[in-house]
């Protein structure tokens, strides 16, 4: 007896536009996709009426749990003023992390939890969140608590990320605060299990590759998975080096050049691409997806969602961007969002409709899934379920 069959769908288990199935329904038993294709008693049925059924989208790179707005810094950016030069004065990351440090958890989790219900709503049903706005023990505990605690309240998943290298706080030396992560910081989130992996800033206003060496190797002797932000205001050789530290995933990638790509294929690491801070800061240099592409590298499309370079809080608008910005198919934009972005966050047991996948999955009332990068705006899903029920 099955939990749930739903049928009458137009089933994309892969959720490219060329790889719809040939079966039209499938089973859910115990929140895991059963069966595909066959039918059989069950205790609910879902008649999608010839809907497209799409496996839950993943959003695999947020900084969504933060305080606040930085509304200021697009004035600031309108006057002439970059990124690089905003955080130099001591704004940009660090203006959030005053704000986070003020914050309880519940002003944390209510804070964030509009922006992730309006995720949910798009069909995402796992989003990653980094913490990074604490930058001392206290901070960047009660961040990754946070984050717990919207997991446990949400309908959707959330996989936390200790994203304590994103800036040097202003009380301490950048040697002396890598020295108090590694010893100190890393340890604690590791024994409270509150991440399951790491990130790292790599840029000139931020970490070098020494120091993302010497947090590499702390994450790998705590059994901490590696992402690590790369590549995205200069070419900084990261991405070789977070890939040949067995890095999962590496971001952002607009100066990634061919040493860079070799590496990323070498070792299977996902590249993922994030179209809203390239559109909000007003970036003209590509990521290279053809030398992506050529390398086989498996591409993610995430929303980045952040106060600083993307408060976008649609996964959609990204998967868009993703297609008219940086010239991915169709095919290639949904399998960032399903496939591609599970691999990076190593959740392998979701991402895809087949047999023993989580039952994650959304249906849409649209000719083909290729028309969520055609339309901006305007779509929904008419339903998501997670894990077999409905949102
Ligand atoms: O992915 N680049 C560093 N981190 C974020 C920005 C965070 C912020 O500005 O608050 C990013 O773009
Ligand atoms: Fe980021």
């Amino acid at each position: 007896m099955f939990d749930l069959i739903v049928d009458n769908a137009r089933l994309y288990p892969m959720a490219g536009a060329a790889s719809r199935a040939a079966a039209r329904s499938f089973a859910v038993l115990d929140g895991r996709i059963a069966t595909v294709g066959a039918t059989g008693p069950a205790r609910a049925r879902l008649d999608a009426e010839d809907r497209v059924v799409l496996p839950g989208f993943i959003d695999c790179h947020t900084h969504a749990l933060y305080v606040g707005d930085r509304l200021h810094e697009r004035e600031q950016r309108r006057a002439g003023a970059s990124y690089a030069e905003i955080a130099r004065a001591g704004g940009g990351i660090l203006s959030t992390v005053r704000g986070v440090r003020a914050a309880s958890v519940e002003q944390l989790c209510a804070a964030t939890k509009p922006r992730l219900l309006a995720l949910a709503r798009e069909g995402v049903t796992t989003v990653e969140v980094k913490s990074g706005y604490g930058l001392d023990l206290t901070s960047e505990i009660r961040m990754l608590e946070a984050i717990d605690q919207l997991r446990r309240e949400l309908p959707i998943d959330l996989s936390a990320t200790c994203l304590a290298a994103h800036a040097v706080p202003p009380e301490m030396s950048r040697a002396s605060y890598v020295d108090f992560v590694i010893e100190e910081l890393l340890p604690a989130v590791h024994a409270r299990g509150l991440a399951r992996r790491i990130d790292i800033y790599i840029e000139h206003l931020a970490f070098d590759l020494a120091d993302a060496e010497r947090i590499f190797l702390a994450a790998r002797t705590l059994g901490l998975g590696i992402h690590a932000h790369c590549e995205q205001l200069s070419l900084m050789h990261a991405s070789e080096l977070a890939a040949r530290h067995g890095a999962r995933a590496v971001s952002h990638l607009e100066y990634l050049d061919g040493r860079g790509i070799e590496a990323l294929a070498r070792n299977g690491t996902v590249a993922v691409l994030l179209p809203g801070a390239f559109y909000c800061l007003n970036e003209t240099r590509l990521p290279p997806i053809a030398g992506l592409r050529a390398a086989r590298v498996p591409m993610a499309v995430a929303t980045d969602l952040n106060p600083g370079t993307s408060p976008v809080a649609s996964l959609l608008t990204c998967l868009h961007m993703a297609a008219t910005l940086f010239g991915l198919s169709a095919e290639e934009a949904l399998l960032g969002v399903t496939d591609h972005a599970a691999h990076a966050l190593g959740l392998e047991d979701r991402g895809r409709l087949t047999v023993g996948r989580r039952a994650d999955f959304s249906l849409w009332d649209l000719p083909e899934p290729a028309m969520l990068t055609y339309q901006l705006g305007g779509l929904a899903p008419s339903a998501v379920y997670v894990e077999g029920k409905p949102l």
